[in-house]
């Protein structure tokens, strides 16, 4: 970053081409899946929300190069984040997160979670055959004035359901819906993209290839602001064949020093073999986990690589949540934080109000020391919580 600073600090992209950003966007595409990588393209800016709003104006754009001015609106699902920018704020279906800005937020569509603990429809997998992803074929069919342009997701949801993985056979549904209706599929990946799932991308445990994919969070690991949308072949081409540019831009977008932060921690995971260590560091955290799963107030740990969520109940048997005056998960992230260990915590894991979870999301170089560490962190954090409760 610095030699990058002694180089070149900012170069505005609508007139100057960046060495770095090209680099660092070959390598992201050659991290996508493979049918992204020829003709795809990378567009560069500062975070995960910045990211998401791009892929609703590129989804938006593309309709309007295919000559469907119509199609503009991106269907997502309740129990979710996208982003606190007001139309990644719209698509997120996060209770807590949207009520104060409602009035601000454009209804676009959402259909229910795919959350077997907790199914929303009150089924069971596989007897539901995938209902709550039927929903989405529904949402589309009877989408009378065609105004739907695509489907964004997290592969596997992050802060709002604590690390909730779907099905086998989910994601897969929900891409072959999306072809056979001709809308986009988005694949949120700012929290499960670049390794963090124990594949470059999430998608990837289900050999899906979306039409977008967004990063963010790890891309530079908090060494600089970047995020960004991995656009494959089918949109860029509707671009290329039509209006040749995409209406949209910010002043910070392929920031170099960003760029060079990019470049150095794809080095790092490369050099140091990263990407392959979280399977087996995702073996190790999940094994220190496993005994905290007897507690009478777990309710469920959960996750894919090193993406884990813990979630807490009042009642063992029945499954029941803590009421969320009693501030659980919030009471259990400053206990373990007085151990050491930095946790996320969230509330609404069951209907949107009331669940209780923490999320842990630890470096790839964890240890399986530091993931006993972890668990008794949590353990201790518990006994301090529930003792008082
Ligand atoms: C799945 C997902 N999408 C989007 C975002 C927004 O990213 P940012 O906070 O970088 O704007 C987040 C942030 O937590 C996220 O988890």
């Amino acid at each position: 970053m610095a030699e990058q600073v002694s180089q070149l600090s900012f170069a505005h992209s609508s007139q100057f081409h960046t060495a770095s950003a090209e680099k660092l966007a070959a390598r992201l595409l050659a991290l996508a899946p493979k049918s992204m990588r020829p003709g795809g393209r990378v567009y560069f800016c500062s975070g995960g929300s910045e990211a998401n709003e791009t892929a609703i104006k590129l989804a938006r754009q593309y309709f309007i190069e295919r000559g469907q001015p119509k199609r503009f609106r991106v269907v997502s699902r309740r129990q979710s984040y996208h982003g606190s920018t007001l139309g990644a704020m719209a698509m997120s279906g996060n209770v807590a997160r949207r009520e104060p800005y409602q009035p601000l937020l454009p209804e676009w569509g959402h259909i229910d979670p795919c959350f077997c603990l907790h199914c929303p429809l009150g089924l069971h997998f596989p007897e539901c055959n995938l209902a709550c992803g039927e929903e989405l074929e529904a949402l589309l069919r009877d989408d009378r004035e065609n105004s739907i342009a695509a489907f964004i997701f997290e592969p596997v949801v992050g802060a709002t359901l604590g690390a909730a993985v779907p099905p086998d056979g989910y994601v897969q549904r929900i891409a072959e819906i999306c072809r056979s209706q001709d809308a986009l599929l988005i694949a949120d990946e700012v929290m499960t993209g670049m390794g963090r799932t124990g594949k470059p991308f999430a998608v990837d445990h289900w050999n899906v290839v979306p039409d977008m994919i967004t990063f963010g969070k790890g891309a530079a690991s908090g060494y600089a602001p970047l995020g960004g949308v991995i656009v494959g072949p089918r949109v860029v081409e509707a671009f290329e064949r039509g209006s040749g540019a995409f209406q949209h831009g910010f002043t910070y977008q392929n920031h170099p020093v960003s760029m060079a932060a990019g470049n150095a921690v794809l080095d790092v995971l490369e050099k140091q073999e990263l990407f392959a260590r979280v399977p087996t560091a995702s073996r190790e955290l999940f094994a220190a986990l496993e005994p905290l799963k007897q507690h009478r107030h777990i309710g469920d740990v959960r996750g894919l690589g090193l993406l884990a969520g813990i979630e807490f109940v009042k009642d063992k048997d029945t499954g029941a949540p803590f009421p969320r005056e009693e501030n659980i998960a919030g009471k259990i992230f400053e206990a373990a934080m007085e151990q050491g260990v930095l946790t996320y915590p969230t509330q609404g894991c069951v209907d949107g109000v009331s669940g209780d979870h923490i999320l842990l999301a630890p470096p790839f170089i964890i240890t399986a020391e530091e993931c006993h560490i972890t668990a008794r962190a949590i353990a201790a954090a518990m006994e301090k919580v529930f003792s008082a409760t």
